[in-house]
């Protein structure tokens, strides 16, 4: 019920920062020659108040932690939410699990103004010279992910879940997950031996306990 509150509170802020981010930034979604863009199969007399509400959050009362050592996202891109094809926002509830984490990951398309709604969160990107910006965020404190950097967000406590929005100045922000892209794409267990200058040994365990289809 808390978090709900919060949502229901800070999701005009968080709208209003994501734009201002995408103005003031260096918003690369393409600009559109239209009010707005309808999807392909859609009758323009068939888009209603409907079309531009998002009522996919309201799921986030249910979402279970029990059992989860990573962060669970529930995103409002424009795959959710076709609306905001165009526009060039979009948005990501997360819900940490104690001492959960968001493991390293990149959004190549757009930065992200991340806002806490409740809990605290150790928050950090590296830059491009390697350099780790660390940061402790309590609630409602914003911290941004520079675009196509790498960053990560840890749940400090241990005995109750956390929960964030992610805000990006992007319709399709993308994600690209540290582990997932090296350990669970199909490169070669050799080049990552080689990569990582250790042994066949290891980096088979790493590629198993990174095997995305097992742990569906
Ligand atoms: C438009 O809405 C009408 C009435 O709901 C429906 O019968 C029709 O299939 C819709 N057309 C399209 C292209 O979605
Ligand atoms: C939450 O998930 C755990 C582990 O999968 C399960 O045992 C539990 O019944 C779930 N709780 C609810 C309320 O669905
Ligand atoms: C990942 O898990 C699936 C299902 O258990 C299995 O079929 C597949 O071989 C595994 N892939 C790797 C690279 O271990």
């Amino acid at each position: 019920m808390y978090y709900c509150t919060l949502v229901c509170s800070f999701i005009a802020l968080a709208m209003i920062l994501a734009l201002a981010n995408s103005f003031l930034g260096n918003a690369r979604d393409p600009d559109i020659l239209k009010d707005f863009l309808i999807p392909t199969g859609l009758d323009p007399s068939n888009i209603t108040s409907q079309f531009f509400t998002y009522t996919g959050f309201r799921e986030l009362v249910n979402v279970n932690t029990t059992g989860k050592t990573a962060a669970i996202e529930t995103k409002a891109s424009m795959k959710e939410f076709p609306a905001l094809e165009g526009q060039a926002v979009s948005i990501a509830a997360l819900t940490y699990p104690p001492s959960g984490i968001n493991p390293p990951h990149v959004h190549p398309r757009a930065a992200e103004l991340l806002i806490v709604l409740q809990g605290v969160l150790e928050v950090g990107f590296v830059d491009s010279t390697n350099k780790l910006f660390k940061q402790t965020l309590q609630v409602p404190d914003m911290f941004i992910f520079p675009k196509g950097l790498v960053h990560f967000q840890v749940n400090t406590r241990s005995d109750s879940p956390a929960y964030a929005l992610g805000m990006f100045g992007s319709a399709n922000a993308g994600t690209v997950s540290l582990p997932n892209t090296v350990f669970a794409s199909g490169i070669s267990a050799e080049i990552l031996a080689k990569a990582f200058k250790t042994d066949l040994e290891t980096i088979s365990k790493l590629i198993a306990a990174n095997n995305i289809t097992k742990a569906a």
